[in-house]
Order: structure tokens, then sequence, then C-alpha cells
């Protein structure tokens, strides 16, 4: 185990490596904002745009006009948020279309900071989706940087964004107590903020969902994993299985890099079992689950594709192969989308590194809200 400020320095080394290799092979990422890798693709295919946040290399694409995509986060559209200092009762006082700063929303030992978003116009008996930002990420960034809070407009649900207390602001994902339901760390604060969105906004307690990119993508894990009882399912973009991280009495935010390397094999039933642990006793039905995950992740090995895998199946009963794996039409060449069961499916993206882009529409369709 190291800790997470060299593991953060090794995952800012990683750009200038993927520079390094000047051509993106085929279906590999070739720009988009966040992207530092190769620009260009290998011969016989061309880097074509699909969204602000992926550009990629096709085969036989003719070339396209070069389209410059910045990688630095645009000039933010966001207003400054506002602090109310505290969380307001009802959903009325919060204003609406503006990151808001909530907080006194219940028991949050590490102070996880918290924001949240309501559109314009709240459908009646709103979803909640919790979206967890990455390392060195804050919940601005991860606000600005995805659509979630753009298509609540449309579609009505509230959102929040945790922002990370920890130097380096990954989550603490590793702790005994983030891992055991009710048991203190991170997840507890993040908890008992969607808890305080049923009982105090009108939340529909069964469309509570959660998703995250790489560590919030763990942090959405331990969310599913310890708190079955109060999110109903959970999207997980490039991260690890449930209790992966585990660094049993070391600080909150502890790397742990056997996992994040992909050596941490378990079988399914071992995996299945760090889930149960987390909350003895729990009979309720388990949040629905979808994984993400690139071939090329270097970060996140993607090794920790196949132990959520072992993990999920297990845990809902599901065969070990998937009842189908095919290509969808709307993502890009090289994804395949592995489903074992209702509850249950596992996206792989040829080629992708660290992180698979979102697909936010997509996720809506999962959590039955678009
Ligand atoms: C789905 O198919 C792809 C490509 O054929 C393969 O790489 C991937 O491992 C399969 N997914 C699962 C979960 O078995
Ligand atoms: C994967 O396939 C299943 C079954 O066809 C479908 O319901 C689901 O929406 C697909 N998932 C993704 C991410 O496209």
């Amino acid at each position: 185990m190291f800790s997470f400020k060299s593991a953060l320095g090794l995952v800012a080394l990683l750009p200038l490596a993927q520079l390094a290799a000047a051509q993106s092979p085929v279906w590999g990422q070739c720009g988009g904002i966040g992207w530092s890798g190769a620009t260009s693709c290998v011969s016989g295919t061309a880097c074509v745009k699909l969204n602000d946040y992926y550009s990629q290399c096709q085969p036989g694409a003719a070339p396209p006009p070069t389209t410059t995509v910045p990688v630095t986060t645009p000039p933010a559209t966001t207003p400054p948020s506002t602090s109310t200092g505290s969380a307001p009762t009802g959903l009325a006082s919060i204003p609406a279309s503006k990151l808001t700063q909530i907080s006194n929303f219940g028991p949050n030992p590490n102070n996880v900071q918290m924001f949240v978003y309501k559109p314009a116009k709240v459908a009646s008996k709103p979803a909640l989706i919790v979206a967890s930002h990455f390392c060195t990420g804050t919940a601005q960034q991860y606000f600005s940087g995805s659509k979630f809070a753009q298509l609540s407009e449309t579609y009505g649900y509230v959102v929040l964004f945790p922002s990370s207390p920890h130097s380096g602001t990954c989550w603490d994902v590793s702790s005994d107590a983030t891992l055991k339901h009710d048991g203190g760390g991170d997840s507890q604060g993040i908890a008992s903020a969607a808890r305080f969105a049923i009982s105090n906004w009108g939340v529909d307690p069964a469309r509570v969902f959660a998703v995250g990119t790489s560590s919030g993508a763990m942090m959405t894990s331990v969310l599913a994993g310890a708190y079955p009882d109060v999110f109903k399912a959970g999207i997980v973009d490039s991260g690890v299985a449930f209790g992966c991280f585990a660094v049993p009495g070391q600080p909150a935010d502890s790397w742990n890099s056997q996992c994040a390397q992909g050596q941490l094999i378990l079988t399914g039933q071992q995996w299945a079992q760090r889930v149960f642990d987390a909350y003895p006793g729990f009979t309720g039905a388990r949040p629905k689950m979808q994984v993400w995950h690139g071939t090329a992740d270097t970060t996140l090995y993607p090794q920790n594709f196949y132990e959520e895998v072992k993990q999920w199946t297990t845990v809902f009963g599901y065969p070990s192969t998937p009842i189908s794996n095919a290509s969808e039409p709307y993502l890009p060449g090289g994804y395949s989308n592995a489903t074992f069961g209702p509850n249950f499916q596992a996206i792989l993206a040829q080629g992708v590194g660290h992180t698979v882009p979102l697909f936010e529409q997509q996720y809506l369709q999962f959590f039955g809200i678009a």
C-alpha cells in the first residue's frame, strides 16, 4: 500500500506516458475534454469527434477537419455557488438551476461537503441522482463537466454533488467505517444527504440512484454495497468492486495499489460476501448495477471489470456468462454491452483508457428516468 499522494503522483505521470505513445490504436481515444493522450491515430484510421468529451480512432473514416477540443474545462457557465449555511427544509427554499451548498443534513462524520442542483421544474416525487467526482475533482467540476444537471432541466430530477473532504479529493472507499452500513466514513455522509432528500424534499425513495467516475465510481460501489436500502441503482464508470480498496486500519482515503493494478483476484462468492458483510441481515432488493470500464485503463486495470462482474453476478445469483454481449448502435465501435440479467450489465470499452466518457442519456434510461 502507498499513500494516495504518491498514487496521485503516479496518476499525474500517466498522461505524459500517453503523450509519448504518439498514435492511438483503432477504437482508441484521440481527443476530448480532459484527454491528454495521443491526438493522432494509427494509419488506416481517423480521429472522429463523437462528443466534446470523446474523439475516437475509427477505421477507414475519411480524415475529418481537425476539430481541436480544448483539454481544459471550458469557462464555467456556472453561477457561483451559494451556501445556505444549513439544509433548508423543503425543496422550495432551494434556489432553482444553481449549484447550492447544503449542510446539517444528518450524520456526516468526515464532513463531506454537499451541493444540490434543483431544476427549474421539479417532477412530482422527483428522482434523485448522487453524482460523485474523481480524485483531484470537486463537486463543482463534476457538475460543470457532466450533463447530469443540464438533463435534470428536461427530466425534473434532483442532483446531489458531494465533494470529498480529503486532500487530493479521493473518496474514502477503503476504511472499515465507510464499508459498513451506518458505520461512518464518507459513505455515511452521502447516504445521510440522500435520506435527508427523501424526508424533506419529497424525493421518491424508490428512485434514488448513484453514479460516479473513477474514485467516484468506487464510491458508487460502496454506496450500492453498504446502503442497498437507500440506493436503487448504481452506475460505476471506471471503478472497482465493492470492498476492493479496503485497507483496514489505514487513513480514510488510502490508495490500494494491489486492487488498482488488478491483482486482487477473488471468487464471486468472496466478493459477494464483502457486500453481504457490509450490511448483515439486509434482505431487501439490491440496487441494480451497470459497470463501465476501458481495456486500456492503466490507473484501475481492466481486471477490475472482471472482478466487478464476478461480484455482482454472484450477488444477484446470475450465471457468470452473459445472456447477451453485443455492440450498441448509440455507443462507439469497440464497446460491448454484456447483459447478465435485468439487474446487471457490464460494458467494456475496447482501447479506452481511464476513464470511459460519460453517457448520461443512457444512464437515465437505466435508472428509468428517461
Ligand atoms: C463481451 O465481448 C467482448 C468482445 O467480444 C469481450 O472482450 C468482453 O470480455 C465480453 N464481456 C464480458 C463481460 O464477458
Ligand atoms: C445492454 O443490453 C440490454 C439488453 O438488450 C439493454 O436493456 C441495455 O439497455 C443495454 N445497455 C446499454 C448500456 O446499452
